[in-house]
């Protein structure tokens, strides 16, 4: 929902064409965020200006991808008399890629936003502004003029404003973090932010509050004892050395640069200057004095190390991220896995460890109640664990959309545990739900895979689902690994009931299996392409599931309508004989999944039903069921090797995954970065 990223080299020569090439990679890193437009602003050349002034910096912006941005740019540069080759030894750049909010995508709604045709203040944005119409209505009465639809375009504009005023009032060592500061004061909503100003050239001042935002530190010489003393000295110092300064949305954008990051927290800004990043706290209560902007005192902050890989977020082998995080799935349960499951013994029980509930398991087994709450596919994975959480502990497990909770801020209790499932940990409805159950004193568990995320450091306590980088848009190995994250939850409730034991080990014997069954199911890739070639031109695909699998329809139509762009729709079975069979004809093409659990047998009937109609199956069963599931009429048959009842979900919704996969690629459509859609919801 937005990318923004930033450069600054500090006292190293870069040529204009290096800059633009970092700030232009780092927006590819982040386009899953937002494809429908982007822009940076870059340094005119010093001196190029009204006989030596600071000149305006100079703003790209282009409606599209990434590619046609970079595109116009060397356009414009081979046009004008534009020096690429130009070297700054000192140059703040700053960058954004956009998923439309406010105003369709242009290059007039795109960022960086400015104050004024001179560039003096330039922003760009992640997040909505919610009372913008208010300031842009008091900006207005100031004599400013708007160009965009965008909510941002108050926020350069605030900022000369509050600038101006602070000059005309004799404040003329306003810093640039003390004018972010007051602008801060001024907005409501969620946002990241960098500002960039003509009137503080090669300063860079970033913000935020809901929107995640992360700082890069590359130390070029003396490696070791710069990064050490980097470390250590806080505020983070600038120590002489030369370096190189990165702002982004998230960790992807950075790793290739640096390891070495600090998770801005909200209601923080950073100024980055003269080779320091320092850090002030946002403070609303605090009072400017006699017409000077508040000066907080600088905050300290360790930097702290990525662990990510720079392969981890390449394609590989694959041609696209959804393929490969699909086929990754093997190894992505392990990793979720890895530490967490005890094998058992002699003297020791077998069971799982979880270490970020330990301390709080006692509470949640008292609870009243478990909530689980999530969007999209994050709930999906939840809704397929409800039945063996509350089978294992007893405990009734409602489930909501964080949407529709906000919408009728429905009961939440003290004697809750709530428990929030996020793929990022930054989808801005679940996080709006996370603060309603904070409110209301429930205990609140995160279960995300972006450690340092909103959701991670606001939830109580919490599991990282360590699925590794998800960068396809349809969310698949976060999926299969939020299912396993949740059945260990489960495990762990239901962990002091000596009833439900052998239920437990052989479990945990199935999640031991399950990296392995997973690599099993991956081999019908080839099948799933054949029957996409078969479905290839259809309007639409139902998907009727049962008992655990209700959710792994529900995800299997998900995954066909985000990316295939076919209209499909996952329906309870037992609900069609209550509306849905009237669709059913000769020609709409059916999913049935029918592997062994107890619902088989219902299924089964929901099958010969199908058959009565004539109706156009694809049915999903246990390996050696085939002939059987289908006897009474004709159907094509997916068989999945059986796992436990409870991680049968896992395992069938591959398929699923590799037909949604290959329908996209047979239709044409962009596989990662589906049509209107974007990685991280960030606003509401
Ligand atoms: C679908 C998909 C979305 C997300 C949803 C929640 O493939 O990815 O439905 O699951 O936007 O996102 P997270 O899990 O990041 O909270």
């Amino acid at each position: 929902m937005c990318g923004i990223f930033a450069y600054l080299n500090f006292h190293v020569a870069r040529e204009r064409g290096y800059i633009l090439e970092v700030l232009f990679g780092g927006l590819r890193r982040l386009e899953y965020r937002g494809y429908d437009s982007a822009g940076v602003s870059i340094d005119s050349s010093p001196g190029s200006w009204n006989g030596g002034a600071t000149p305006p910096p100079l703003v790209f912006r282009q409606e599209g991808k990434i590619a046609s941005l970079v595109k116009s740019v060397y356009e414009e540069a081979a046009a004008s008399d534009l020096n690429l080759k130009e070297s700054f030894s000192t140059h703040a750049g700053i960058a954004h890629t956009r998923w439309a909010t406010h105003g369709v995508p242009s290059p007039r709604n795109s960022h960086p936003q400015a104050s004024d045709s001179g560039n003096e203040f330039l922003v760009v944005h992640n997040g909505v502004i919610t009372n913008y119409e208010v300031l842009k209505e008091t900006l207005l009465r100031h004599g400013f003029k708007f160009e965009s639809e965008t909510d941002t375009e108050v926020i350069p504009k605030l900022a000369k404003f509050i600038f101006d005023k602070a000059y005309e009032e004799g404040d003329k060592n306003v810093t640039f973090s003390q004018v972010v500061l007051e602008v801060m004061r001024h907005l409501e909503g969620a946002y990241a932010l960098i500002f960039k100003s003509r009137h503080y050239p090669n300063e860079l001042v970033a913000c935020k509050r809901g929107s995640p935002l992360l700082l890069g530190v590359k130390e070029l010489e003396d490696e070791k004892s710069a990064a050490a003393s980097f470390t250590e000295l806080k505020p983070l110092t600038s120590n002489g050395h030369p370096k190189e300064l990165f702002l982004s949305s998230d960790a992807g954008a950075l790793v290739e640069h640096t390891k070495k990051v600090l998770v801005i927290e909200d209601g923080e800004v950073v100024h980055l200057k003269g080779g320091s990043a320092s850090i002030f706290k946002f403070d609303r209560t605090a009072c400017n004095s006699g017409g000077t902007l508040s000066r907080p005192a600088s905050v300290e902050r360790a930097l702290s190390v990525l662990e990510m890989e720079v392969e981890q977020i390449n394609k590989g082998k694959y041609e696209h991220y959804m393929q490969k995080e699909i086929h990754e799935q093997p190894e992505s349960l392990t990793t979720t896995m890895r530490g967490r499951l005890l094998l058992g013994g002699t003297s020791k029980a077998k069971g799982v460890l979880l270490g970020g509930l330990k301390d709080h398991l006692k509470k949640i087994r008292r609870s009243r109640r478990i909530v689980f709450i999530g969007c999209g596919t994050s709930y999906n994975a939840a809704l397929a664990a409800r039945s063996l959480v509350e089978e294992l502990s007893g405990i009734p497990v409602t489930m909501e959309i964080a949407s529709d909770l906000v919408d009728r801020q429905g009961p939440i209790y003290r004697e809750d545990t709530v428990v929030f499932v996020s793929q990022s940990g930054e989808t801005a409805d679940t996080l709006q739900a996370l603060d309603y159950a904070l409110e209301n004193d429930a205990l609140c568990v995160g279960i995300t895979n972006t450690v340092g995320s909103a959701i991670a450091r606001r939830t109580h306590c919490g599991v990282h689902i360590n699925a590794g980088c998800e960068i396809g848009v349809a969310s698949t190995k976060a999926y299969t690994s939020q299912i396993v994250v949740m059945v260990m939850l489960a495990l762990a409730i239901g962990d002091d009931t000596i009833s439900s034991k052998v239920r437990r080990e052989a479990i945990i014997d199935g999640l031991f299996d399950l990296p392995s069954k997973a690599k099993e199911v991956l081999k019908l890739d080839q099948e799933m392409e054949d029957l996409a070639q078969l479905l290839i031109a259809e309007q639409s695909l139902l998907v009727f599931g049962r008992g655990y699998n209700y959710a792994t329809a529900l995800e299997g139509a998900l995954k066909v309508k985000e990316v295939a762009l076919m209209h499909s729709e996952g329906i309870l079975a037992g609900e069609m004989k209550h509306g849905p069979l009237a669709l059913v004809d000769e020609t709409l093409p059916i999913v049935v999944i029918a592997t062994r659990d107890t619902c088989f047998s219902k299924q089964q009937s929901v099958i010969q039903q199908l058959h009565a109609r004539k109706g156009r199956l694809i049915v999903m069963c246990t390996e050696g069921d085939a002939e059987s599931v289908c006897a009474g009429g004709s159907c094509r048959v997916i068989e999945v090797p059986q796992v436990e009842d409870c991680l049968q979900p896992v395992i069938n919704v591959i398929p699923l995954q590799l037909l949604a996969y290959h329908l996209t690629v047979l239709r044409g459509y962009n596989v990662d970065q589906p049509r209107n859609l974007a990685k991280s919801v960030t606003t509401q």
